[in-house]
């Protein structure tokens, strides 16, 4: 099922996400399959469940079609549960990011280039795996939502003044998407 995207200004892309006791597996699965439907639909390569309204600790990356820039994202798909750092390189890299929450807007942004987190897949297992280059950055954009943290609040000062008035229009709701979305307004 696609679900409506909440739109910059929303309350809950601004909550802390509680991490799922695992209790409700059937629950879980249909949630993250929703996402992933939802992520695809909007032509999006990660998504956050905060970015649907739930504030629970799951995240899904899909690099399949950015493999035009990043050959090695074939094939790069993860769904996470709980998942937290373990490592965050002090090396960075810096890339242009975008988000499906904040339509129409990008902003460089720098990041460790690389990092390692531990999760619980689908298979309701917990494991832990290293990431780097864009797989690194599109994890920790979405581990961010799960913090109430948004890329644009890592964007240089001059780049966020410059924004300001797009973020506030984004946050009425208007802006035009391809795809379903929602504010707290509307
Ligand atoms: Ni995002």
């Amino acid at each position: 099922m696609i679900l409506p995207i909440y739109l910059y200004g929303s309350q809950v892309l601004r909550t802390p996400a509680q991490e799922d006791d695992l209790s409700d597996r059937e629950g879980l699965r249909k949630l993250i399959d929703d996402m992933v439907e939802t992520m695809h639909h909007a032509d999006g390569c990660g998504l956050a469940a905060p970015q649907v309204g739930v504030s629970k600790r799951i995240l899904v990356v899909d690099g399949n079609d950015l493999t035009d820039r990043f050959p090695e994202l074939k094939g790069f798909h993860r769904e996470m549960i709980n998942p937290r750092f373990t490592f965050e390189s002090e090396e960075t890299s810096s890339y242009e990011e975008g988000c499906l929450s904040i339509p129409n807007v990008d902003a460089d942004i720098t990041r460790p280039a690389k990092v390692r987190i531990r999760y619980v897949t689908t298979g309701f297992e917990e494991v832990e795996e290293e990431f780097e280059g864009f797989a690194a950055r599109m994890l920790q954009h979405e581990m961010d939502h799960l913090d109430g943290v948004l890329f644009t609040d890592h964007a240089s000062p001059i780049r966020r003044k410059m924004l300001t008035g797009k973020l506030m229009n984004i946050s009425r709701g208007n802006v035009r998407t391809r795809y379903r979305v929602k504010t707290d307004k509307k």
